[in-house]
């Protein structure tokens, strides 16, 4: 079962919503989230994993992971959908998407059965419930099609007590509404879509991230993102 964040919060930073909170966020975030997180656990899949002629990536955001997509894959075509229209005019300046759409990522209303290759990046901590992106990705995909999701590690968001935060201009901390689901929550979404689990990953703060952020030393050897690689 999901759990609610307010019992692990160590913080207390003023919590905004996702749409406002992107909104804001959009100038500065290439700067603060570090490709360790996520980047990492895509470039450890097999090359072959990419090769997709249609692909459409949930919440692309500024359009960080099609570029990723773009630069290390044999692809057709990238879509992509996404709350906050700040973070997509992002990623049209990426110039690497084909189509992008604003759209919530668990109702796209884009076609059924048209993609070889859904991807979710960074997103699900802020979903109320992982039913809908899992339904989502797998009415859109193909048969045969994957899902790969990346996320911000459950353990580390409840044992650091931290949520999805950002530092406004003023140098104030706010966070982005954050929900926790456990791996077996993950689990029980994909499974109750149809999905089969082909691969799992995780990544832990070591030497590499300690390297771009000193101060989680304190945080060493935690888990902080996972990557689950489903196919339908
Ligand atoms: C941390 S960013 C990740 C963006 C991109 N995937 C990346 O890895 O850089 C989270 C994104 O999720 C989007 N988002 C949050 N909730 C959403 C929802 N329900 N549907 C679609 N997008 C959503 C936000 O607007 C934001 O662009």
């Amino acid at each position: 079962m999901s759990q609610d964040f307010s019992q692990y919060d160590t913080r207390g930073y003023p919590m905004l919503p996702a749409r406002e909170g992107y909104a804001e966020w959009v100038a500065s975030y290439e700067q603060s989230v570090k490709d360790e997180m996520d980047l990492r656990l895509l470039d450890r899949l097999p090359p072959s994993s990419w090769n997709a002629a249609e692909v459409i990536d949930l919440a692309c955001g500024t359009g960080r992971i099609g570029v990723w997509l773009a630069n290390h894959a044999d692809l057709g075509a990238i879509d992509g959908v996404d709350l906050t229209p700040e973070m997509l005019a992002g990623a049209a300046a990426k110039k690497v998407y084909r189509r992008l759409t604003v759209g919530d990522v668990g109702a796209t209303g884009l076609p059924g059965a048209a993609y070889d290759l859904a991807i979710a990046v960074l997103v699900d901590e802020h979903l109320h419930s992982l039913k809908p992106i899992y339904r989502e990705a797998a009415r859109l995909l193909r048969p045969s099609g994957r899902f790969v999701i990346v996320g911000f590690h459950p353990q580390f968001i409840m044992s650091t007590g931290m949520p999805t935060h950002f530092h406004r201009a003023t140098g104030e901390a706010v966070a982005i509404e954050t929900h926790v689901h456990l791996l077996s929550d993950h689990v029980r979404a994909a499974l109750g879509a149809g999905l089969t689990l082909t691969a799992m990953d995780e990544g832990v703060i070591d030497d590499a991230w300690i390297a771009q952020k000193p101060k989680w030393e304190r945080f060493r050897g935690r888990p902080v993102s996972f990557l689950f690689d489903w196919r339908k």
